[in-house]
């Protein structure tokens, strides 16, 4: 979801107003999943380093993922939406950590999308958690070294109940992973963009989804029709 503060200054508005704009985007793509019947999206909404960010922003984006969360509830209802979340949630202020919980309880048995939103979340603190929760395992003899694979690590993810993603989309352009999802996209598209997240529509979600069709997945075997 990169891209609010670009989007409001081109517009001369404060990078709170991009913030805003952004959150609108947020609907438009869910809408855009359900209509495609795409199950999961996740939304790199806050990571482990914007905690660096001026504080008056950082305020500005919990109040926004608080009122957000307050306005949502009846809309997750209506369109059988289940909220979830990865990252260090606890490092949240008290206010949003309830409203999250609040909407995870009541959403809990919806089907039709899981939106997930990534919050206080960084891929290699992720993995670093993981890693300690095995380790703990392993000093409590709940299992040997010898019995760790790759699934044991996505299982100690925070993202183990997911699948993992198949397409990654980047608004405004960057190339980068900026600490998201660094396991679990090991076999993703990508689609970059250059619209900023706030310009970024409906019909932007369907022309990648259209390019991410087309592309052939080969997971590193040889391709089937050669
Ligand atoms: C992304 O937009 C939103 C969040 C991190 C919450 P930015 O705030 O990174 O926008 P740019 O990169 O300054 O344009
Ligand atoms: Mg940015």
């Amino acid at each position: 979801m990169d891209g609010n503060g670009r989007w409001a200054k081109s517009r001369g508005l404060p990078r709170k107003a991009g913030h805003r704009a952004g959150a609108e985007t947020v609907r438009e793509v869910s809408d855009a999943c359900l209509e495609l019947g795409i199950q999961y999206l996740t939304l790199y909404a806050f990571s482990s380093e914007n905690w660096n960010r001026p504080q008056n922003e950082i305020d500005a984006l919990m109040k926004l993922l608080e009122q957000f969360l307050k306005s949502k509830s009846k809309e997750f209802a209506k369109k059988n939406v289940r909220l979830q979340t990865i990252g260090r949630t606890h490092l949240l202020p008290e206010s949003c950590r309830a409203e999250l919980n609040r909407v995870i309880e009541e959403t809990k048995n919806n089907t039709a999308l899981t939106l997930i939103l990534a919050l206080s979340y960084g891929s290699r603190e992720e993995i670093t958690d993981a890693t300690k929760a095995i380790a703990e395992k392993v000093q409590n003899g709940q299992i040997t070294p010898s019995e760790i694979n790759n699934q044991t690590l996505s299982n100690h993810l925070d993202s183990a109940p997911f699948p993992d993603p198949d397409l990654l989309i980047r608004t405004s352009g960057e190339l980068r992973l900026s600490n998201f999802l660094l396991w679990q996209l090991s076999y993703a598209e990508f689609y970059i963009t250059q619209k900023n997240w706030p310009d970024f529509g409906k019909k932007d979600f369907r022309e990648a989804i259209e390019n991410y069709a087309r592309r052939q997945r080969r997971f590193g075997r040889v391709s089937s029709s050669k």
